[in-house]
């Protein structure tokens, strides 16, 4: 199973970054955990700052990885471009957000993300990656 993590604008300074709303965690710490918590699963991160370089990312993994767990950050809430890059790709999408959006000002109501994603997860704090994981991996009752 093959799932890529990829986050956008400013989740590089998590751990720094409004502790109050997204913890004092830093993704990488975060990211050391899932590796061992999923030892099975390969997983690969990525972040940017940059619209196009996560529609890049997108068509490159989006047509031979299992999943793709996104938090597209502020430009879930803009983005025609990375909403239609998940519209295009084969591979499933799951959009978090660690904080939830819908407690938070209007505009964080909108998600350009969500009418192509297979679910969203969303308020968990960085739990949120690890339920969205989950989500792919098959469980058995
Ligand atoms: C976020 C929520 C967005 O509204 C915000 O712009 C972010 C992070 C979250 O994970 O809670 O940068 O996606």
């Amino acid at each position: 199973m093959k799932i890529l993590i990829l986050n956008g604008p400013n989740l590089n300074l998590l751990g720094k970054r409004e502790p109050e709303v997204y913890g004092s965690q830093t993704f990488d710490d975060y990211f050391a955990k899932l590796q061992s918590k999923f030892k099975d699963v390969q997983l690969e991160y990525y972040q940017s700052n940059i619209e196009g370089e996560i529609i890049e990312k997108l068509q490159e993994f989006g047509f031979s990885y299992d999943g793709i767990v996104l938090n597209a950050a502020a430009y879930t809430h803009t983005s025609v471009g990375i909403g239609d890059a998940v519209k295009a790709i084969k591979t499933p999408v799951v959009e978090v957000h660690i904080s939830n959006t819908h407690k938070r000002e209007e505009f964080r109501h909108v998600s350009y993300i969500s009418p192509a994603a297979k679910g969203v997860i969303l308020g968990f704090g960085l739990q949120s990656y690890e339920l969205a994981i989950m989500s792919f991996l098959e469980v058995s009752a």
